[in-house]
């Protein structure tokens, strides 16, 4: 069984974007970092990044067909900067009734106001904030020590 880490806006350009707020990791050490966490928790992963809110939107849609028929857990989910925008990834997760946990690497709360809502919050089984890229590690373990026991 997979677990799906979802990657949104800008996130394609981590190790150097902002590095004092995002850190020197790039995308594909998340990658990694995911797919070695996941092995020792017992799955697999499936990795995707876009920058296209339609395109997240399939992918959710994907992951709920998938999650229906086993073959998914469920989803690590950072969507940038559609966190504070995005109804329609909202609506997705609604829709395709698939567990999902937000991750963000920094401290959102701790930053500009308008990244202090997200809409994607009311449909997370649980969140985690500025951990680094160890949030994503510890979003798969909040998923799988959610929904397996
Ligand atoms: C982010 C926080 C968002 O506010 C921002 O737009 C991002 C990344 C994070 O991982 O800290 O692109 O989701």
């Amino acid at each position: 069984q997979n677990i799906m880490i979802l990657n949104g806006p800008n996130l394609n350009l981590l190790g150097t974007r902002e590095p004092e707020t995002y850190g020197f990791e790039t995308l594909s050490d998340v990658e990694e970092l995911c797919r070695e966490a996941a092995a020792s928790l017992g799955y697999g992963i499936e990795f995707h990044q876009s920058n296209h809110e339609g395109v997240l939107v399939d992918l959710i849609h994907e992951a709920g067909r998938k999650v229906k028929s086993g073959e998914l857990l469920g989803v690590v989910f950072n969507p940038a900067a559609f966190t504070h925008t995005s109804v329609a990834l909202l609506d997705a997760i609604k829709g395709a009734d698939v567990p999902v946990v937000e991750v963000h690497i920094s401290n959102v709360h701790a930053r500009e106001s308008f990244r202090h809502h997200s809409y994607i919050s009311a449909a997370a089984i649980g969140i985690v904030v500025g951990m680094g890229v160890q949030g994503y590690v510890l979003g798969m373990q909040g998923l799988v020590s959610k929904l397996t026991k």
